[in-house]
């Protein structure tokens, strides 16, 4: 069983943290050093086109999360330093209060077709419902397996949608995509029913495509954090009046997403899944009232501790992509213990809350600087050369004298 309540995570080195890692969850040799040399080359090649290499971005866990009562480290690949420490301490505000819980609305995606020149857009309308079942069976046929296990196109909705030449038919298929993120499933369906949808509207089909607003696929979590640990009664209400601003104001909404996507793209990048597609997504979520809003929401419980809610689309799979072919991706999503799309969209959804919390207690007390400039300090520390413990010795001095100038760094390094 994992424990992921570890005190001074961050103070380990990264042998003792893979170390700990993989006696909690059972990483093989072959996995343990998947971790440190990422993909080959000829996979990268593999991958996508004209490639000359790789680019390495830091892999970390965040420690601390409980997410429907069970322990779990979270894997984050991001470059931006901060994120996975605050994630992981903000976790333990909410760990002994029970943690985070998540639900989900299933697996559902929509694939667009765009039927153009249609001169009579209500009886085609009508004429595509009276075709439904047929429409249905034919995608289904380009997907047994996904329909074996249970997906495939379960409906159809026809939009009309006013542009500012014409009324276009717009189709929607409604594809359960299971356990994948269901890009490559959807747009293949949409494709290949094209032809009988022409016939049927006596419309011109130019676009079939998948859409980013998975509002069918959309995840809720849930946590109570612990007013004492977030620092007391003032700074809860702060970060409440924080929501309140995103809420209502979209310059700040821009930001305050940008935080929980902090959290969130990184866990998805961790698990090879698409970070565009899922970002996408979500800030057309965000947009769904018709103002840009905040996807979070912050209050205040009876026992004075704070209640945050957030309400994401998450298009993530499993199988498929990089997610079954990147070595890393697969070391994370072990890591995780994750069983389904819906299991690991859950958990994304949690540290999206958790960073957006941290982002928020951090603004509304000291401010993100402090927290920022040591791991700035700490990078240019090891640029100064420092190594083992001088690099902690260095930062400290840099931040005892609020120095963060590379010059500076470099003659402390040289000096201790
Ligand atoms: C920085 O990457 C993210 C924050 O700006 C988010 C926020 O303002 O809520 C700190």
């Amino acid at each position: 069983m994992v424990i992921s309540r570890v005190k001074g995570f961050y103070q380990l080195s990264v042998d003792e943290r893979v170390d700990l890692i993989t006696k909690g969850i059972g990483l093989t040799e072959d996995e343990i050093n998947v971790l440190s040399n990422g993909m080959t080359l000829d996979l990268a090649d593999a991958m996508v086109e004209n490639v000359i290499g790789q680019i390495g971005i830091p892999l970390g866990v965040a420690a601390n999360f409980k997410i429907n009562g069970k322990d779990v480290f979270i894997p984050m690949a991001t470059e931006e330093p901060s994120v996975i420490a605050v994630a992981s301490n903000a976790a333990r505000a909410a760990y002994d209060l029970g943690g985070i819980h998540t639900a989900t609305s299933g697996t559902i995606m929509r694939g667009q077709i765009q039927v153009l020149d249609i001169c009579d857009p209500y009886a085609a309308r009508a004429r595509v419902f009276e075709n439904k079942e047929e429409i249905i069976e034919q995608c289904n046929l380009k997907d047994p397996t996904l329909v074996s296990l249970g997906g495939g196109v379960k409906d159809i909705e026809v939009h009309l949608v006013n542009t500012v030449k014409e009324t276009m038919l717009v189709i929607h298929l409604i594809v359960d995509t299971k356990d994948a993120m269901g890009a490559n499933a959807v747009n293949t369906m949409a494709e290949s029913v094209s032809p009988l949808i022409e016939k049927i509207t006596r419309g011109r089909v130019v676009l079939r495509i998948i859409t980013n607003l998975a509002d069918k696929r959309v995840v809720r979590a849930r946590g109570v954090f612990s007013s004492e640990m977030l620092g007391g009664e003032e700074i809860v209400k702060n970060i409440v009046s924080a929501f309140e601003f995103a809420d209502a104001d979209p310059y700040r909404a821009a930001t305050h997403n940008k935080g929980v996507m902090n959290g969130i793209t990184s866990v998805v990048l961790a698990t090879g899944n698409d970070t565009r597609a899922v970002e996408a997504g979500a800030h057309a979520y965000a947009s769904r009232t018709g103002r840009y809003r905040s996807l979070t929401t912050w209050e205040v419980n009876n026992e004075g501790n704070l209640v945050g809610t957030l309400e994401v689309p998450m298009a993530v799979g499993i199988i498929g992509g990089a997610t079954k072919t990147h070595p890393v991706a697969q070391v994370a999503l072990k890591i995780m213990g994750v069983k389904t799309a819906e299991e690991l969209a859950g958990m994304i959804a949690a540290v999206g809350l958790v960073e957006n919390v941290a982002s928020l207690r951090a603004l509304s007390a000291e401010g993100i600087q402090t927290g920022h400039m040591r791991l700035h300090a700490k990078n240019l520390a090891v640029m100064a050369g420092a190594k083992g413990d001088l690099i902690e010795k260095v930062v400290q001095k840099a931040v005892e004298e609020r120095d963060f100038r590379y010059d500076r760094i470099l003659e402390i390094t040289n000096s201790l």
